[in-house]
């Protein structure tokens, strides 16, 4: 299994300290935030990634994470020359899967406790399809959401006005080849971007997408304040 790491944005919400650096390069605890996904790919098993990003900062990146030998993983790097949206950086990690192999895609500011190598195991041994991982929260309207019939999850509703559920889909997904015949297939939204949350309704309307439950913390650190939240509970907890 691949692994993708989306790093792009422009993270407004993260303004001004976004204006000069790329928001996954920012601190949380001891690490810039990129480090917590490289480390969940590799604990997962999965030990050749892409990170995708765009032109600000790349150089950083490189200087901090490298080939990746650190975390005991190879890193490829992949540039969005300008943004389009989570689904469209994603098509830059094309040409880095084979047909037929399977992906795990991080969005990299999605910090959380779970591990998720019994997922990905599970999932490599599945025939084909998608997978997401969602987390009960207060507040689903910031999120793509869920909407579950008999245990399936039959459509997601990106930032809905009246959620469907309370289940948010969080940054963490598993995919089979075909999602970049999806992503070819997809229209821009009505933000002009290609949507994460349209790839996976494709998935659902074909009935395959899966879903496991996060069971611990989770937080998408895209304000500052759970950026501050993410950097408390993160701190001390990774070696050295
Ligand atoms: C993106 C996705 C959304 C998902 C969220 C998780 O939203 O579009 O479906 O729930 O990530 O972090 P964004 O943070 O780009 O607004």
């Amino acid at each position: 299994m691949k692994g993708i790491i989306l790093a792009g944005g422009t993270g407004t919400r993260l303004r001004p300290m976004t204006n000069i650096i790329n928001k996954h390069l920012l601190p949380v605890g001891k690490y810039p935030m990129i480090h917590y996904a490289i480390r969940k790919m590799a604990e997962a098993g999965i030990t050749q990634l892409m990170l995708v990003t765009g032109k600000q900062s790349a150089g950083l990146y490189t200087e901090y994470i490298g080939s990746g030998k650190p975390w005991g993983v190879q890193v490829n790097y992949g540039i969005q020359d300008e943004a389009g949206g989570i689904a469209h950086a994603l098509g830059i990690g094309e040409s880095f899967v084979r047909p037929g192999e399977k992906l795990m895609v991080l969005l990299g500011d999605n910090l959380f406790e779970d591990s998720l190598k019994q997922a990905a195991d599970e999932f490599q041994r599945q025939k084909g399809g998608a997978h997401v991982f969602l987390k009960k929260v207060p507040d689903p309207e910031r999120y793509g959401v869920a909407e579950l019939v008999d245990g399936r999850i039959v459509r997601i509703v990106e930032k809905p006005e009246n959620s469907p559920s309370h289940y948010a889909v969080t940054g963490i997904y598993l995919y089979d080849s075909n999602v970049f015949d999806v992503i070819r297939s997809l229209k821009p939204s009505m933000r002009g971007e290609l949507e994460i949350t349209d790839v996976n309704n494709v998935y659902a309307a074909a009935g395959q997408l899966g879903y496991s439950m996060l069971s611990g913390w989770w937080t998408d650190a895209g304000t500052h304040r759970s950026l501050m939240e993410a950097g408390v509970r993160l701190m001390g907890r990774e070696e050295p």
